[in-house]
């Protein structure tokens, strides 16, 4: 058993829907033992600026309010990466911020680099540490679902729909491109849902012509619009990296390809005029789906569970439909979790007709 009396909790990364569920989930099953819930400000900023940046989390002040069932964070969060040289220095005041709250222990909502940075924070500050995936990407290792990927993919699914009927109008073929990072969990599992002609993500290489035969194959069943999705991380055909820009600690920043393609096969194929819409950073919109709540809800809950019972370093996820937990390394070396070729996902994009690249 634990000696808990003081939590920190903070949500770092890119948001999600869900996010403010699975905080509520905390504060209602860590006051029920007792603990006082500090709410971090904007990822780890909170912890390691001067002054420090957090509140006190309640029932009364978040459970009940409509911010719980809202997308976003209601803490704030911090998407920007730290470079390797700076670490050590960043966990001392995080260490210093941790000590001066009198913190026994931090749940992290994060992605995978966000486990990896947070895990080295945690140990240094010598404080627990329970992760909980979420990221629209799905990308986090290990665990099945992140918080905010069902959501997100309901959000790309409509937004697929609403496309498809202008499409139909003007008898387009029309791009969507889609978040996901380096990994095409988003756009895959939308294309399927959404009833796409073509899906292309960054695992598999594609050609113009393969797109081209496709469109050509829609063409002759007699319709006359198509769907095209294209994850952001993609390459070009020839498997170059299109976007050259970065972010302020040189990761490269996504997103482009589609009206690049759009342009591309605009020039080389006429059977259908082209368009493109970048969904953008509406992909973290949207009122959290049953999936996300449940599972922000039971994550939530088990986070304290095992900090009660005096476990650390360890990240909760779903495996095979059972709520469990990664030791924190294990995630870490994992990596991020690209999509599997032989999935059922993979597998039912073929079955179902849709040119997924060449595999
Ligand atoms: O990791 C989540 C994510 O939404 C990615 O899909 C996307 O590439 C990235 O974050 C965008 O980050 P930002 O909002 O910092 O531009």
């Amino acid at each position: 058993m634990s000696d808990i009396k003081k939590i920190g909790i903070l949500t770092s990364g890119g948001d999600c829907s869900g996010l403010n569920v699975a905080i509520s989930g905390v504060v209602k099953a860590a006051t029920l033992k007792g603990w006082t819930i500090y709410g971090i400000h904007n990822g780890t900023e909170g912890l390691t600026e001067r002054p420090l940046s957090y509140e006190v989390l309640t029932l009364q002040n978040f459970s009940d309010t409509p911010w719980s069932k809202t997308a976003g964070s209601y803490l704030g969060s911090l998407n920007k990466g730290i470079k390797a040289d700076q670490m050590d220095a960043v966990a001392e005041r995080f260490g210093e911020g941790v000590r001066e709250l009198g913190l026994d222990a931090v749940i992290v909502l994060g992605g995978d680099g966000s486990m990896n940075v947070l895990k080295h924070y945690c140990t240094k500050a010598g404080i627990k540490m329970i992760g909980l995936p979420k990221t629209i990407d799905n990308d986090t290792p290990l665990t099945d679902f992140s918080i905010g990927f069902q959501t997100a993919c309901q959000v790309c699914m409509e937004a697929v729909d609403n496309i498809d009927t202008t499409a139909r109008s003007h008898h387009r073929a029309m791009i969507i491109e889609m978040m996901g990072r380096d990994a095409g969990h988003l756009a895959l599992q939308s294309a399927i849902a959404g009833y796409a002609d073509v899906c292309l993500i960054p695992e598999i290489p594609y050609t113009l012509d393969g797109i081209i035969n496709k469109l050509e194959a829609v063409k002759a069943t007699g319709r006359t619009h198509a769907i095209i999705v294209v994850s952001e991380g993609i390459k070009t055909e020839t498997g170059e990296v299109l976007s050259a820009a970065k972010n302020l600690v040189g990761e490269k920043v996504h997103g482009g390809i589609g009206d690049y393609l759009a342009n591309l096969l605009n020039e080389k194929y006429n059977g259908f005029q082209i368009r493109c819409t970048r969904l953008g950073h509406t992909q973290r919109s949207g009122h959290p789906v049953f999936g996300d709540r449940i599972m922000a809800s039971v994550f939530a809950a088990k986070a304290v569970e095992l900090l009660a019972q005096g476990k650390t370093n360890v990240m909760v996820g779903l495996s095979k439909g059972e709520v469990t937990s990664y030791p924190l390394e294990d995630v870490v070396a994992a990596g991020t979790k690209s999509v599997d070729l032989n999935s059922s996902y993979i597998k039912a994009a073929k079955l179902l007709g849709m040119y997924i690249g060449e595999i």
